[in-house]
């Protein structure tokens, strides 16, 4: 999320600001601004439009004289996207202009503080208690009031900070965001990758969480969180600029899969407090859940997939009828809903037309409308009464991963947030799924370590004209989305069925060589799914299993097996999916297909 860029050197400043954050645009944005030091004051300059627009403001740079600066492109968490809400922040004297990238998760506890203090907010964002706190602890003494505010903050943070008071020092500041400290001769930067700076040095400072670096344009001193002294070398990188968009990754595809696990933690963690799970601002409470008769989840493509999970669980936990719908269906079937019906909409985007429409007549019909979206201040998020944000951070490749991820753990969160609510649910069996949950990054790291074999696998599937994936309960919701991710970006066809209805009809497409992905991960139902991968290995399927750690009893049914993590059977779609999109994504490679913009397909469906 957000991309960050500061310069200080001998050479003006606004232009190389300006440069890396068009050179980070790739990473998706909302509005941009940056700030440079000019004889005691900053200048700064904001968009809500393209950096085109800054540059056009400010004439290429020009109007912004200076040789400290920094710069940032926002994409929207806290506040929508909005001039007030873009970064620069100041603080209130205006001595202090903050770049942030990260989640301050306590900022609402410092905010009070500091309003209690007499500071007045210009924004809605969590960064801007960052300049206020360094104010409230400046004595005279940059780095101690820097290193004073960022003791004091939870969550995540990359930081380029400059102050009026100290011209020729930049300080950076970093704990589980990325930031790099660029070095050159005539000048040093800052920024969040290599891509904004790769042009200018391909000298690199790595700055480890929970340091400060003080940033002159010759020098760099890096500060651990005890203040001590810390020395690195200095590392030569070689990637070119390509590369470096991508963090190394040949596509935003597999640059995506990988940030899952930090893309679910940030979702979930940024809710947890001690043992709890709290929604920030959600208007829906114990009372409506209670007069809550039904669910209707609505969305359309991965969305749908990850609302299908989303079923299971809700009905499992909170034992209220959930109904999942294609928004393109809801949205002119005249559906049923009233003011007990809680409406649950799923969008990464939250600009898909239909869905947006579905929201729209819910709304109508009465029902409180729910909405767990990626993107801050989209349609979907101002239309819905409620907004769960998934804090996925920009999605680039069509096929999507860490979106459909977040939004499965969005969807864990509310069933056992509600669960424990409506007391629906055995205490012990709620405490043991928060646990899992908890552990879910760890999970899909373990997942994501299978790559070598899942490539191996891919390699040998080659071009079919047909495959098909199958799979009950929640291993069918997962067989959908596995399918379409190989369908979206392969163009070979494939299908998913419930795998009890296999011989109702599409056993008859199973013929010799046909490659059947079988997945059996859910433990309940795991004998009755090997039956029928017995039924299909007869007509000579070739069969392709997933299943739990310790269910070897598959292997002697399957060429291919791909183990999984035992986890409560719940959070088994986050799991099971990853090898999936794995798969999808090498067979893809190996046919040759432009795999980040598969061929008729679109990021986000504006139209119906
Ligand atoms: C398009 C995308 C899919 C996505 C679907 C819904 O088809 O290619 O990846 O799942 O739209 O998009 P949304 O932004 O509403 O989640």
């Amino acid at each position: 999320m957000c991309g960050i860029v500061g310069f200080t050197g001998k050479t003006q400043a606004a232009g190389f600001l300006l440069d890396g954050l068009e050179r980070l645009e790739y990473r998706g944005y909302d509005s941009a601004g940056v700030a440079v030091l000019n004889g005691g004051s900053f200048g700064i300059e904001k968009t809500t439009e393209r950096i085109k627009n800054l540059m056009d403001k400010t004439d290429g740079g020009s109007k912004l004289p200076g040789t400290d600066g920094i710069g940032h492109t926002r994409w929207a968490t806290h506040g929508a996207p909005s001039y007030e809400n873009a970064h620069p922040h100041t603080s209130s004297s205006g001595k202090f202009a903050v770049v942030h990238n990260g989640i301050i998760e306590n900022y609402i506890q410092l905010k009070d503080e500091l309003k209690a203090d007499g500071v007045n907010f210009k924004s809605e964002t969590d960064t801007e208690v960052i300049p206020q706190l360094i104010e409230k602890y400046y004595e005279g003494d940059f780095l101690s009031a820097v290193q004073k505010a960022v003791s004091r903050l939870e969550g995540s943070y990359a930081l380029g900070i400059l102050c009026t008071d100290c011209p020729g020092t930049l300080i950076a500041s970093k704990k589980f965001s990325p930031l790099i400290i660029g070095l050159s001769e005539n000048a040093n930067f800052i920024a969040s990758d290599v891509t904004a700076i790769v042009s200018h040095t391909k000298d690199i400072l790595y700055i480890e969480d929970g340091e400060t670096a003080v940033i002159t344009p010759d020098s760099v001193k890096l500060y651990a969180a005890d203040k001590s002294e810390v020395k690195r070398e200095k590392s030569v990188i070689n990637w070119d600029i390509a590369a470096a968009e991508k963090s190394g990754y040949d596509h935003f595809m597999m640059k995506e899969i990988m940030e899952q696990p930090a893309a679910v933690a940030q979702t979930v963690d940024s809710r947890i407090k001690g043992r709890e799970i709290v929604f920030e601002g959600l208007k829906l409470d114990a009372e409506m859940l209670r007069n809550t008769d039904r669910i209707e989840i609505v969305a359309c493509g991965s969305a749908y997939h990850a609302g299908m999970v989303g079923k299971y669980v809700l009905e499992e936990l909170l034992r209220i009828p959930t109904n999942v719908d294609y928004a393109s269906e809801f949205r002119y079937r005249n559906p049923i809903i009233n003011n007990k019906t809680l409406t649950v909409i799923i969008s990464q985007s939250g600009e898909t037309a239909d869905t947006l429409a579905a929201l729209k007549e819910a709304k109508r019909l009465g029902s409180h409308t729910l909405a767990i979206v990626n993107v801050v201040g989209s349609s979907i998020a101002k239309a819905a009464d409620d907004v769960i944000y998934t804090w996925a951070g920009p999605e680039i490749a069509v096929a999507t991963t860490k979106g459909y991820s977040t939004q499965l753990s969005v969807f864990y969160m509310l069933a056992i947030w509600a669960a424990r609510q409506l007391h629906s649910a055995g205490s012990e069996r709620i405490e043991r799924l928060f646990d899992e949950l908890v552990r879910l990054p760890e999970l899909i790291e373990r997942v994501i370590l299978n790559e070598p074999q899942i490539k191996e696998m891919a390699k040998q599937c080659g071009d079919p004209k047909s495959l098909f994936f199958i799979g009950r309960n929640i291993d069918y919701a997962v067989s959908l989305e596995a399918s379409l991710k190989l369908k979206e970006i392969s163009y070979i066809h494939s299908e998913a069925y419930a795998a009890g209805e296999l011989k109702h009809g599409t056993i008859s497409l199973i013929e010799e060589g046909r490659t059947v992905v079988a997945l059996a991960c859910y433990e309940q139902l795991f004998e009755k799914l090997l039956s029928n991968i017995k039924e299909v290995k007869a007509r000579g399927a070739n069969v392709i299993a997933c299943a739990v750690e310790g269910h070897t009893e598959v292997a002697s049914e399957a060429s291919q097996v791909i183990y999984i993590p035992r986890t409560d059977p719940l959070l088994l779609a986050s799991l099971e999916v990853v090898p999936f999109q794995i798969y999808a994504y090498y067979v893809a490679l190996y046919k040759g297909c432009d795999i980040d913009k598969p061929r008729n397909l679109a990021k986000s469906v504006t139209v119906e």
